[in-house]
């Protein structure tokens, strides 16, 4: 068996470290063969503040993924990054055909892609270069120019860009686990695989995944994504404002938020009382399930308040008309799609890992979006390269014939993102 139909995806997430090992068959079915899910430890919003602890999360995450199925066959290893390093640029190259060249094919494409590098400081490097679209002979919106005869061609490109040191410490952080790392992705991009449909690709979408330490935004248009940002906030904080207004520990307001969490109280009728446990001497407690919504309440109005600004940011004056879409684990409060519909319009819905029949379970709650997704990239993406680099690699040293015809400069064409 070929190594390279097995699939291992990793996402270092701020509340667990999730391994999927999958294998394609021959038809090309995916199977699932084996998943670890353990606590995070040493991650604080996408960055790894203790890479021993990280690299212990991983090593026992990836021993469970693969309890069943033997050692050895974790490979093509896809692993996630976010945190507010994280930025975003759309580049535009035009490129003329210097004459000897016939047809575009996809190695001229590969290089007329890579020509959209952007110029990067040496503190940052570039995750992504994905194609949105190209313009063939003053004919735009040409998906895919393969196979067509161009003078000039233009390609419009979202580029994403990570803080260099953070990406060196996650790949070292897997890699120190004695397995290879086929790529970085950015983890909005993964989960949005798993998660957006073709529709709403191509009518356009705002995709978040709302996890505990970071919410990862993705804005996609005419099918590509588009706009890339991650807001430094998540369930967490949810968690700590319940802490607050119980006066109780943090684990003990997870707990409630878990089990009673509500982030529209409107929609609670009656009272349900709810035992908070006694705590540092206080005695045990019942509240009513609409004071836990009340804090609840106010933190997602104010991130989802967060979201549409990054879309105004983006350039955007509005949700397109795909909508919105929310995954990762606290798209499963109850209560947040008729609250995301009143606070910011509709259409809202909550994304479930899809895409992969008989995905076990366990998979299919949108904790799992960015890993699931993390497989169905690499699947997509196989054979690219883990992560472009600084642009002063041999690939990028050694320009392409093509781009030595380069005559426009990148232009800013949408967004530059900084989050915060
Ligand atoms: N049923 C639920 N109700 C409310 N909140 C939930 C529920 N299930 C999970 N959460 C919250 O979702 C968050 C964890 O989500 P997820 O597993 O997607 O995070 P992560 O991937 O570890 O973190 P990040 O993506 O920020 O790095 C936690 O804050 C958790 O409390
Ligand atoms: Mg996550």
């Amino acid at each position: 068996m070929p190594s390279d139909t097995f699939y291992t995806a990793i996402d270092i997430g701020n509340s667990k470290i999730a391994s999927v090992v999958a294998r394609v068959g021959t038809e090309g079915e995916l199977k699932i063969l084996g998943t670890g899910v353990v606590p995070s430890q040493g991650m604080n919003k996408g960055r790894i503040e203790s890479i021993d602890e990280v690299r212990a999360a991983i090593a026992t995450s990836l021993e469970e993924a693969q309890r069943y199925i033997g050692r050895g066959v974790v490979a093509g290893v896809y692993v996630g990054v976010s945190g507010s390093h994280i930025t975003c640029v759309n580049t535009k190259d035009v490129v003329q055909n210097p004459g000897d060249i016939k047809d575009v094919d996809a190695h001229l494409l590969n290089q007329l892609i890579q020509s959209s590098f952007p110029e990067v400081g040496h503190t940052q490097e570039v995750l992504h270069v994905i194609p949105i679209g190209y313009d063939v002979d003053g004919l735009s919106g040409v998906r895919n120019p393969v196979g067509l005869h161009a003078d000039e061609i233009q390609v419009d490109a979202h580029v994403v860009l990570g803080d260099a040191v953070v990406l060196k410490n996650t790949i070292k952080a897997v890699e120190s686990n004695r397995v290879s790392v086929q790529s970085l992705v950015l983890q909005s991009l993964a989960s949005a695989e798993a998660t957006l449909t073709g529709d709403e690709r191509e009518m356009g979408a705002v995709f978040v995944d709302i996890g505990a330490g970071t919410t990862d935004l993705a804005i996609y248009r005419q099918g590509s994504p588009w706009y890339s940002a991650v807001i430094p906030v998540g369930g967490n904080q949810l968690t700590r404002d319940l802490q607050v207004a119980l006066n109780s520990s943090f684990y003990m307001a997870e707990e409630i938020k878990l089990k009673w969490g509500h982030v529209y109280p409107d929609m609670l009728q009656g009272s349900e009382d709810i035992v908070i446990p006694s705590y540092q001497g206080q005695p045990r407690r019942v509240v009513q399930r609409k004071q836990i919504a009340e804090p609840l309440n106010a933190r997602m109005v104010e991130m989802l308040k967060q979201i549409l600004l990054k879309v105004r940011q983006s350039g955007l004056r509005q949700i397109p008309d795909g909508g919105l879409v929310i995954t990762g684990g606290c798209a499963d409060l109850a209560g947040l799609q008729e609250l995301a519909i009143k606070t910011l319009g509709g259409p809202v819905r909550i994304g479930h890992p899809r895409g992969i029949s008989g995905l076990p379970t366990n998979l299919r709650k949108p904790a799992f979006s960015t890993a699931v997704g993390l497989l169905l990239w690499g699947i997509k993406h196989q054979g690219e390269r883990r992560y472009y680099g600084t642009g002063q690699s041999t690939l990028f040293g050694k320009k392409s014939f093509f781009s030595r015809f380069k005559r426009e400069a990148k232009s800013k064409a949408g967004s530059e993102v900084a989050a915060h």
